[in-house]
């Protein structure tokens, strides 16, 4: 019989300090109930990561996307607003657009051609003549709160929460605005399965470097290990890194360089990792309690073809670090499954990342076991 749901999530004690804190139990990792509680709190309630700005620049341009289950369009209106809408027709709920992304004058259903306005009213539904209380005007797609973040378009499925803004915090706004973000370009895009819960992808990048001197050879050869930082704010962390090129690796010191590294979370599964030119995202998304789909976009100052092996060879290095940490993540998740295993100690130097990522999940999964 498993344990009551409540009485597993509150094993987890989010009271105690850094250098009394414990790991939640490892059933958070590992039960398929988490992953449903998870898909309708933490996912749901948060603003989660939907597209690049630039693929909706233009009126009519649009991207679909799953999040949380609930497929989602997102669109730019002849207003030269962008919405986010509920991609489920109000007729008999087909998708109504099927394609990952494109340019449209209107949206229209494939299934029996009801037609929506980029602004998502009813414009057209054939063979609906002489249909009785029928007023196109209550038939409008349905919206999904958005907001654009620097070079990102956010949703939030819940109607109600706080606004992307309130959500990060002004203060981390303010913050990533210096990097001017919006000088790069999108290069590339690269997904990954992992055999782990999105969780362990998460703990392992919030570890504080702790694990880049055993496993990344190449990416510890150009950081300054004892002088990396950890800085958490309201719902992120900001790991950072002095880099050094003095006996840097070849191929990862070719393309890391300037003073410092950044490795931005936040709150559940968004990453930005930058260095001087270059930024890639990270967007950890769960598919299941034991396995995740992380999808990177390299993002670089100069996308020219004369900076295009640079450029490569920089997305190479992200791939072969991604190699490291998926043999890792999948001999973790082994473990969690293990009788042996329920819960582990926290690093009060390197792993402050992990014990906020923790907490906060903590008070989301309480809030929606109690039906909050
Ligand atoms: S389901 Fe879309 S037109 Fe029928
Ligand atoms: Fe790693």
């Amino acid at each position: 019989m498993p344990s009551p749901l409540l009485a597993e999530i509150d094993r987890y004690r989010p009271e105690l300090t850094l250098a009394e804190a414990c790991t939640p139990p490892a059933s958070w990792y590992t039960d398929p109930r988490f992953h449903e509680l998870e898909l309708h709190t933490t996912f749901a309630r948060s603003w989660q990561y939907a597209c690049r700005v630039d693929q909706v620049r233009e009126p009519g341009c649009y991207v679909t996307v799953e999040i949380a289950g609930e497929p989602l369009v997102i669109v730019r209106g002849n207003d030269g607003v962008l919405r986010g809408f509920f991609n489920v027709c109000r007729h008999h709920a087909a998708a109504v657009m099927t394609e990952p992304q494109g340019c449209v004058k209107r949206l229209t259903c494939p299934y029996h051609g009801w037609t929506y306005t980029l602004e998502g009213s009813l414009k057209a539904a054939p063979a609906f003549e002489g249909a009785i209380n029928f007023e196109p005007a209550e038939h409008s797609l349905v919206p999904v709160a958005t907001a654009t973040w620097e070079n990102w378009v956010f949703v939030r499925i819940a109607r109600e929460g706080p606004s992307l803004e309130e959500f990060l915090g002004p203060e981390v706004i303010a913050e990533v605005a210096q990097l001017d973000l919006g000088s790069l370009h999108w290069f590339d895009r690269q997904h990954y399965v992992f055999d782990c819960n999105w969780k362990v992808f998460v703990d392992n990048y919030l570890d504080g470097g702790y694990h880049i001197p055993y496993l990344h050879k190449g990416l510890d050869s150009v950081l300054d290990y004892h002088k990396y930082t950890i800085e958490n704010g309201r719902r992120h962390c900001l790991q950072s890194s002095p880099i050094v090129s003095r006996g840097a690796e070849a191929a990862t010191g070719s393309v890391r360089k300037g003073d410092r590294a950044l490795y931005y979370w936040f709150y559940p599964n968004f990453m930005f990792n930058w260095y001087q030119g270059i930024m890639d995202t990270n967007l950890v998304y769960p598919r299941g309690p034991n396995q995740t789909e992380v999808i990177f976009d390299f993002w670089f100052a100069d996308v020219s073809d004369e900076a295009r092996d640079f450029n490569r060879n920089s997305v190479e290095i992200a791939n072969r670090i991604q190699g490291e940490d998926q043999d890792i993540c999948k001999s973790v998740q082994r473990g969690l499954n293990s009788r042996a295993y329920d819960t582990g100690r926290l690093s009060l130097r390197r792993e402050g990342g992990e014990q906020l990522f923790h907490q906060l999940l903590h008070a989301d999964l309480k809030a929606g076991a109690l039906g909050a």
